[in-house]
């Protein structure tokens, strides 16, 4: 029994290599720090489904298509029951797309993530939800719908860059989740919507958020080592530190912590958090000598998303918008070269007594 599935092999794919032992990511081919310096978030849907669909544009065409279905996923807002989470608004939103295996479902899932989670975030604040603009980039058009204001060419570029960095990552939580519902020929709405239950989690992509909550709880440099000793004699898990498959930092950590360093005015916070994450460094170290545990992806994501001004409640949601674009891809993969997932387990329940 591999309980967590850790050394355990269940695909063959061609979209990502995470290599935990050198801290390095490959996505299609080019490493994960030059897509999130270059890379917009339709260059990344063109590279992760090229192949995977028959009549799929080209980069201009594809920025043409996802913009004209984020209005018609404006135009299922209001079907969409009020008074949930982001992330509930999100799933009940996408479950009411037709679910099959075309491009057009692939193209509506990852432009209606973000006009869903930008609607949900306007109705919390008791406003009404913005139109998109469809004469915008993706990433452009995400924070004029969820700000309310026209973010700048950097603030649009950090988006890119982030929605770029996390649009895939070999066979985490989500992706397997997607991959097992995508084996039984569900459909890709099914396969999404399944791998946004398994993100939410505060384990995998519901970190963030509580990434903000230390950094406020901490508040000053000199609280850091205590507040941090606590937590861990708590028992408590440090959000954004650790990983299963990194034994090394997590090479999108940097990534994007040069995508926040190039945004104005973030001096501050990000030398703020360098110093608790030097805290945190040190005190796993200490506790957990014989095992690597580093800063993973979540960490500098929450600072990321804070300084485009997206609200905590939104940050799974929108990480949701990037890693939509590989869970579609790995579903038509495994349609294309899996079986059905099906292990087995170890009984350990009752056995019938002899009559
Ligand atoms: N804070 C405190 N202790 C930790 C942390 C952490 N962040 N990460 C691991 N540990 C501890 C574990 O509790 C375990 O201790 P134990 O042996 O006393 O039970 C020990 O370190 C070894 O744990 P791992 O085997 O490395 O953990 P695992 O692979 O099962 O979990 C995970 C990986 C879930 C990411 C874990 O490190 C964690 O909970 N981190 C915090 C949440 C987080 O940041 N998640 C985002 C991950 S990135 C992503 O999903 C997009």
């Amino acid at each position: 029994m591999d309980s967590g599935l850790e050394n355990v092999v269940a695909a063959e794919t061609i979209l990502s290599d995470v290599d935990g032992q050198n801290g390095r990511l490959i996505i299609r081919g080019w490493p994960v720090q030059l897509l999130a310096a270059s890379a917009a978030y339709e260059d990344a849907a063109h590279l992760l489904w090229a192949g995977f669909f028959d009549n799929l544009p080209d980069v201009a065409g594809l920025a043409a298509r996802l913009a004209e279905a984020r209005n018609a996923a404006f135009a299922l807002v209001r079907k969409i029951p009020s008074g949930l989470d982001t992330v509930s608004f999100l799933r009940t939103g996408w479950s009411l797309l037709r679910d099959d295996e075309s491009l057009d479902t692939a193209i509506l899932l990852a432009a209606a993530a973000p006009v869903f989670t930008a609607a949900a975030v306007r109705a919390e604040q008791g406003r009404p939800a913005i139109a998109p603009d469809p004469a915008l980039s993706q990433s452009a058009d995400v924070l004029r719908m969820l700000t309310g204001k026209m973010p700048s060419e950097a603030e649009a570029r950090a988006l890119d860059a982030y929605l770029v960095t996390v649009s895939d990552h070999g066979l985490n939580a989500s992706t397997f989740t997607a991959r097992v519902v995508a084996s039984t020929r569900a459909g890709l709405v099914s396969a999404s919507v399944a791998g946004l239950s398994a993100l939410k989690g505060p384990l995998h992509g519901g970190a963030p958020g509580p990434v903000l909550d230390m950094i406020d709880e901490i508040g000053t440099p000199e609280n850091a080592e205590s507040w941090i000793d606590d937590a861990l004699a708590r028992g408590d898990r440090l959000m954004g530190f650790g990983h299963r498959v990194y034994r090394v930092r997590d090479p999108r950590a940097d990534a994007l912590k040069a995508a926040v360093a190039r945004l104005p005015g973030t001096s501050g916070r990000l030398a703020f958090a360098e110093q608790i994450e030097k805290a945190v460094l040190g005190r796993l170290a200490k506790k957990y000598p014989a095992r690597p545990l580093d800063t993973n992806v979540e960490f500098y994501t929450a600072l990321l998303l804070e300084a485009l001004g997206i609200p905590r409640a939104a940050f799974t949601a929108v990480f949701a918008t990037g890693r939509v674009l590989g869970w579609t891809a790995h579903a038509r993969e495994q349609v294309a070269e899996g079986r059905i997932v099906r292990p087995r387990s170890v009984y350990t329940g009752p056995v019938p007594e002899p009559a």
